[in-house]
């Protein structure tokens, strides 16, 4: 059992959210807690969900995130040694990266984020000063809402400030997919580090992963929300099936001889596919459908036909699971509850989102009945598998930028 924000115990319930002025000044306080001094900078980057438009981003394909109000901040004051020395409130641990040298991977593991991001900004010869560094976080890490591409674009967005800096958005959105690449050993597409970047407050984004074109979709009306649902279970697959499914969309892509799946159709599909692998032939039918549902969805938000965005998430939910094969028993039994919840208790449709086995659901809901919805799902979720999911709400947020020192009162 979980105890909810009101204290009361019960069904799982909604995580409060703390405001962005709270947690920066909690970030400031343990940078002066840490180093003994004030921060003289201090930047955030947000989280993502993926409303639609799955492993579609590596194929050229259209995405629609939005950026979560949870956060990585990053506190720093400049040092006159030419090193970057980082520590980590959330794990309690040091790393040092030495700017006099070429900056290599290293430990702890997560230091390689921000190396890979140094590495970059060192590649674009630019001379970084020294720093002291703390990262503090409400975001899950490793639950599937894009801890990583925040922790690289956080680092981007100080390593500007600091340094007197202002990377075009996009060139920092790709150096950040390049560190992920080098450093994290994993071949992302764009839309984690684009939508951390190019977060806009009351709007998804609706990505071009080819031209890199970024479109806001307004959702101004606040009678809907999005509640995000972590199974809080990661099966290790992922690590060893994304590299997989992007390679499979290559050779779907290469069979039909064209320079990614974003130029296919479904009828090429079908007439070329007869003596294909089974899964390759699944992999581009999902990969087709769903770039086509995303464009579809960007439209059916802007007029405000929510059951319609919904039918499609649901769909975008299937194909990922029978097609694509990268969901798991945990994100489709949320899925289902989800449904069976429907219209009448306020869900307007539900998928998993990300890279899949594991991590995170969102379902678009009723705000009003958000707290409801979750206490059922939760509930429901608890007692077939026996694990407490972790559930908040978020309407689009904002993207990556340099803050103001807290404003708000230190802590008594
Ligand atoms: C991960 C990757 C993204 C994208 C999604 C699937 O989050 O980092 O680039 O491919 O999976 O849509």
């Amino acid at each position: 059992m979980q105890t909810s924000s009101t204290g009361s115990v019960g069904a799982p319930a909604l995580l409060a959210a703390r405001s962005l002025a709270v947690k920066v000044r909690d970030a400031a306080e343990a940078f002066a807690r840490r180093f003994r001094c004030a921060p003289s900078w201090l930047a955030c980057a947000p989280g993502r969900i993926n409303v639609i438009g799955e492993h579609v981003d590596y194929c050229d394909g259209l995405v629609m995130p939005m950026a979560i109000d949870r956060h990585v901040i990053m506190a720093a004051s400049p040092i006159t040694e030419p090193v970057i020395k980082i520590f980590s409130e959330v794990n309690c641990e040091d790393a040092a990266v030495p700017l006099e040298r070429t900056i290599e991977r290293g430990q702890p593991a997560w230091s390689n984020y921000l190396r890979g991001v140094i590495h970059g900004y060192r590649e674009r010869g630019e001379t970084l000063r020294g720093l002291q560094l703390l990262i503090d976080t409400d975001l899950p890490i490793g639950g599937g809402l894009s801890s990583s591409a925040a922790l690289e674009v956080a680092t981007a967005t100080i390593l500007d400030l600091a340094n007197q800096r202002q990377t075009p958005q996009v060139e920092k959105a790709l150096l950040c997919q390049r560190a992920e690449h080098d450093f994290a050993g994993v071949p992302c597409g764009i839309m984690d580090q684009f939508a951390s970047v190019f977060g806009r407050e009351n709007n998804l984004l609706l990505i071009d992963c080819r031209s890199h074109e970024v479109t806001p979709v307004p959702l101004h009306d606040h009678s809907v929300t999005f509640l995000v649902i972590n199974t809080n279970i990661r099966h290790n697959l992922g690590s060893s099936e994304y590299p997989l499914r992007r390679a499979q969309c290559e050779e779907a892509a290469q069979l039909l001889g064209i320079a990614s799946l974003r130029n296919a159709t479904p009828t090429q599909l079908d007439e070329k596919s007869g003596d294909w692998p089974e899964a390759i032939k699944k992999r581009a039918r999902h990969v087709i459908g769903e770039i086509a549902r995303t464009r579809r969805a960007a439209d059916l938000v802007q007029g405000g036909d929510w059951h319609g965005v919904g039918e499609l998430m649901y769909a975008s939910h299937d194909s990922l699971r029978d097609d694509f094969e990268v969901s798991c028993s945990e994100l489709d039994l949320v899925v289902r509850i989800a449904g069976e919840i429907g219209l009448d208790g306020g869900v307007f449709g539900c998928r998993m989102t990300g890279g899949g086995f594991g991590g995170c659901c969102i379902a678009v809901v009723d705000a009003r009945r958000a707290e409801a919805v979750a206490a059922t799902l939760g509930g429901r979720y608890q007692g077939e598998t026996g694990i407490v999911p972790t559930m908040f709400v978020s309407r689009p947020a904002a993207g990556a930028t340099p803050l103001e020192l807290p404003l708000l009162p230190p802590k008594s």
